[in-house]
């Protein structure tokens, strides 16, 4: 390479190094156990916008998953959500919100990043554990069964010792709140990826606690069939290389 050239390669590698330290750190899940269920988690938690979500997974072979979101709600408005990979496009998605009473959830599928992602339906189903539900104007928690949401086919196979997972929060109100098929918005307050140890996550009694799921949770009429050939292959076929913005939120 040319002299004066020499000092390109340098900056960058710089600007990579600082990337890196800084926006580039994926933030890790840590025990968490929810003090209403007594359930052990592994949970990432957001000390800037108090997002939290934490997942416990069975030590036999199971497509299962018990999973607990927990957020602060805007007076009564907002939703949060997880995706099984840290993408937004493709994946099973999760999102909840606060219908002025109780918690409503819903199974989502984007295919862009422009539109409200659609509620989808296929061989998986939401149990909520309503010893560990609560909302109220300021904060919700949600914990549930998540039934056969785990699989490469949704985009997390679930076997692996970590996963790269996702998550979002809003604090705008949700349209039409009342229905699982609610119009959702941009995620403002904050998104990102998260490293989830799955391994850590497999407890012994996570067949007493998915005892505890109520039943399962009706999709709204209109809801369209999940696509699997949607979800990318591979579990960190995520854009965390091009330094996205993700929010650093640990
Ligand atoms: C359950 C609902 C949702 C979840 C779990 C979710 C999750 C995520 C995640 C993990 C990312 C970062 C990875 C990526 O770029 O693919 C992301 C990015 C993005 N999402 Fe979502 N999302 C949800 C809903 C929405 C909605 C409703 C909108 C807008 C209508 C939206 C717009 C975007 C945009 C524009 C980006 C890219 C932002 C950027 O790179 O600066 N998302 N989402
Ligand atoms: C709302 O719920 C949260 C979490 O349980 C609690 O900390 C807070 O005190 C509650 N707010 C009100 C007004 O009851």
């Amino acid at each position: 390479m040319a002299p004066t050239h020499s000092r390109i390669p340098t900056i960058t590698l710089t600007l990579l190094t600082l990337s890196t330290g800084s926006l580039g750190q994926t933030s890790v899940t840590n025990e968490f156990t929810d003090p209403a269920t007594g359930i052990v988690l592994q949970r990432f938690f957001g000390a800037r916008t108090n997002y939290g979500f934490g997942i416990a997974l069975s030590t036999s072979p199971s497509n299962s998953f018990i999973g607990q979101l927990s957020f602060p709600l805007n007076d009564g408005a907002g939703w949060g959500g997880w995706s099984l990979t840290g993408d937004m496009e493709g994946p099973l998605l999760m999102a909840a919100w606060s219908d002025g009473t109780s918690v409503v959830s819903s199974f989502r599928q984007a295919e862009n990043e422009d539109d409200n992602p659609p509620e989808v339906v296929g061989d998986f189903s939401v149990r909520p554990i309503a010893a560990g539900t609560s909302v109220n104007a300021t904060f919700l928690t949600f914990t549930f069964l998540c039934e056969g949401c785990l699989g490469a086919a949704l985009g997390l196979d679930g076997t692996a010792a970590t996963a790269e997972m996702g998550w979002a929060l809003s604090d705008k109100a949700v349209g039409d709140p009342g229905s699982s098929a609610g119009v959702l918005e941009f995620h403002n307050v904050g998104f990102g990826e998260f490293q989830a140890d799955l391994a850590l996550a497999r407890r012994p009694e996570f067949e007493d606690w998915a005892a505890r799921a109520g039943a399962p949770v009706a999709a709204a009429a209109g809801a369209t069939a999940f696509d699997a050939a949607l979800v990318e292959s591979g579990e960190d076929s995520g854009d965390e290389d091009e330094g996205d913005e993700d929010d650093d939120d640990d």
